[in-house]
């Protein structure tokens, strides 16, 4: 069977992190709407320019924009990592049958809190880094292309408020939707990377009762 799994969670639980390592181990797209989108306000594209106010206030973009953009991106793939999406009910329906496995990475909101604020991201490539857990080796500079660290604009202390809020009101009920599919698997993902890893390739190589 293919692999079409989601990762679920709030804000920096480290979907992002896990799926990067996933993708690599199970040799399938991974594919982050958060990534297309910032993406499209990179290249300044009308769908950038459209997200953008949503984006940087920590809201969720309109769900007609998001399933659009992500139908687009899936186009004839059959097996991927789904890495924020869905996001809202009426997005999981537009998944109906495409999902056959859920991880639900669950975080207490204070150790999110502290992750978001130490997050420092790469201006040019896509590495991620943490000002606690994954330090670069030099201040400021990515390990990688040695470009400059920047910190996300959602990151800042009051709009990751905003994003747990909607999380917990627009995105939580997705937990119940997939329980009740019979799909979801819940790992602690207050625990170190690695260790988070391994219960995820567990939950993913385990099936579905
Ligand atoms: P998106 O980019 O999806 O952001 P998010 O869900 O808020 O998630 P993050 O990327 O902030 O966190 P993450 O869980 O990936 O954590 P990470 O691995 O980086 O979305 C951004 C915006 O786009 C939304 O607010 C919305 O506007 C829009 N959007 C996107 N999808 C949408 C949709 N479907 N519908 C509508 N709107 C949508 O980790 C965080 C930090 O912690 C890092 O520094 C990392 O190094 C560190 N870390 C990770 N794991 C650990 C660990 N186990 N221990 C210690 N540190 C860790």
């Amino acid at each position: 069977m293919q692999r079409r799994i989601v990762l679920l969670g709030p804000p920096g639980t480290g979907k992002g992190t896990q799926a990067a390592r996933l993708c690599l181990s199970l040799k399938i797209p991974h594919l982050a709407t958060g990534d297309l989108l910032r993406s499209a306000m990179k290249r300044d594209t009308l769908i950038g320019r459209l997200v953008r106010p949503f984006m940087d206030t920590g809201n969720l973009v309109p769900d007609d924009i998001v399933i659009t953009m992500l139908k687009e991106a899936m186009g004839p793939l059959q097996g991927y990592l789904l890495d924020g999406f869905p996001r809202t009910v009426a997005q999981a329906e537009s998944l109906k049958d495409a999902i056959n496995k859920v991880i639900l990475i669950d975080t207490p909101a204070e150790v999110i809190e502290k992750r978001l604020s130490a997050r420092r991201i790469c201006s040019q490539c896509p590495a991620v880094y943490n000002l606690d857990s994954n330090p670069p080796t030099k201040d400021g500079i990515c390990d990688g292309c040695a470009s400059a660290l920047i910190q996300r604009i959602d990151d800042m202390p009051e709009t990751i408020q905003t994003r747990q809020r909607r999380y917990w009101q627009d995105t939580a009920p997705l937990i119940d939707y997939y329980k009740k599919a019979k799909i979801l698997w819940t790992i602690d993902g207050g625990l170190p990377m690695e260790t988070v890893t391994v219960g995820i390739m567990a939950a993913v190589e385990t099936e579905n009762g």
